[in-house]
């Protein structure tokens, strides 16, 4: 494995794009298990989190077909209900496959999916879900065993509108005679990406990126090919990058309304920015000054982006205010923006960051993906030298990232560690 070694100081200029949604590609691929035929899937990005889910698809017995950013997938001949304990935790998002085998099949084995570096990640609210419906779960052994002969007409008003959980429960109630009503349900665009190819293989799913979802059962699904959604993450994170080099970019293949709570702190921070219909224009060339973001569940400011927007607000002069309301532990990372200088203070779910002071290069370690991705981004403006270490963090989520800051003038190379 290499680390990623950034040179700081030049401002980033010109033009990229945005690949294809991990956090749509993840419930999506689980999808593809339900018609037990051929998904023909683009705009898929090739990154870690997606080879993982592919290598459990196959491992379960789906036929997988990749060519870069195309995936063809056949279920037919899938003949495995359990998901390997190793492969559960290597991702833990993978529970949502647990719905998509639990619809074709009935049953399911799995085990608890690990925590990670941003909080404990249980998912008492997917199996909570899952009782509602029906579904019989042991989970007295290692793994967790659910059967389920069949799926009762319920409405679930689910305790918090997560969004594995939404996804889940969507995948494990498109086949059948039931009708099922998800209220409090989560609105991310990712669940309209799902809903849209579930409905596009013959699914009746109504209502996604509502706080209401209905889902009537179908008796089969059909053969679907399907464009996954641009990654807003991704996109957030390149728009941060330009501002906080106060250079400026254009960003091809985006969804400006997915991330309009970015755009409007970024404009408040002092960025100017010109939005096309798939397109955004971003320019940061005058002094950015502190402001206060809260996270919430979409359409509120994303969790995912937080880290590389408290990152980006030690650039701004003045004093800014970040609430984490999703994840328990998200921000780890900043220990080492405060080792390059970054003046932070961290007081139980709240950051308090004195900006505008320059941050030096360092040695740093990556603890998370997002979290990551903001210690390279920190390097971008950092005086000197910059070393990332543990990017295998960073390439679960971001295609090609170093690749796509050095098409907009950033200096980052690549140097294999020893050993
Ligand atoms: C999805 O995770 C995303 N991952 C996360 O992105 C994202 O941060 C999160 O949604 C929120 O937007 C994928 O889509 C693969 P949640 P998920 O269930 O589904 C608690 C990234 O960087 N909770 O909405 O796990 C949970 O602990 C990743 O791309 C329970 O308590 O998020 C958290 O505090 C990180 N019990 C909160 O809800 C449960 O059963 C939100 O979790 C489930 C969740």
């Amino acid at each position: 494995m290499y680390k990623f070694v950034i040179k700081g100081g030049t401002k980033l200029d010109g033009e990229t794009y945005v690949s294809g949604s991990k956090n749509a590609s993840l419930p999506i691929l689980a999808a593809t298990i339900i018609s037990g035929k051929t998904s023909k899937l683009y705009n898929v990005p090739e990154i870690e989190d997606v080879k993982t889910t592919l290598k459990i698809l196959e491992e379960l017995g789906c036929k997988v077909k990749k060519d870069k950013n195309k995936v063809i997938i056949n279920s037919k001949d899938m003949n495995k209900t359990k998901i390997s304990d190793e492969l559960m935790r290597k991702l833990r998002s993978s529970v949502i496959i647990a719905g998509a085998i639990i619809a074709r099949f009935k049953e399911v084995q799995f085990s608890y999916p690990g925590g990670c570096d941003i909080g404990a990640r249980p998912i008492d609210l997917h199996l909570k879900n899952f009782r509602k419906i029906g579904i019989k779960i042991d989970e007295n052994t290692s793994y967790i065993d659910c059967k389920c002969d069949k799926i009762d007409t319920k409405i679930i008003d689910l305790d918090f509108p997560s969004v594995g959980a939404t996804e889940n429960l969507i995948l494990a109630t498109v086949l059948g005679n039931h009708e099922i009503t998800i209220t409090n349900a989560a609105m991310e665009p990712e669940i309209v990406d799902l809903a849209n190819f579930l409905n596009r293989m013959g699914a009746k799913v109504w209502g996604a990126g509502t706080n209401t979802i209905k889902i009537k059962g179908v008796q089969t699904l059909k053969e679907a090919s399907y464009t996954i959604m641009p990654d807003r993450i991704e996109a957030g994170t390149l728009l941060i990058a330009a501002a906080m080099t106060k250079g400026r970019i254009k960003l091809n293949k985006v969804n400006p309304e997915h991330i309009s709570p970015l755009l409007h702190k970024l404009v408040e921070c002092g960025c100017r920015i010109i939005e096309d219909r798939n397109c955004i224009y971003l320019y940061a060339d005058k002094n950015l000054v502190s402001t206060e973001i809260k996270t919430m569940p979409y359409p509120g400011f994303p969790t995912d982006l937080q880290p590389l927007f408290s990152t980006f607000l030690t650039t701004c002069k003045g004093t800014s205010i970040v609430t984490e309301n999703i994840f328990e532990n998200r921000f780890k990372f900043m220990q080492e923006i405060k080792r390059m200088g970054g003046k932070v203070n961290i007081e139980g779910k709240t950051l308090i960051i004195k900006g505008g002071k320059k941050l030096h290069g360092a040695d740093v370690e990556s603890t998370d993906l997002r979290g990551g991705a903001a210690l390279v981004l920190a390097g971008l403006t950092a005086k000197g030298i910059t070393k990332v270490d543990n990017v295998k963090y960073i390439l679960r989520g971001y295609e090609n990232l170093d690749k796509k800051l050095n098409s907009l003038g950033a200096k980052i190379t690549r140097e294999e560690k020893e050993g």
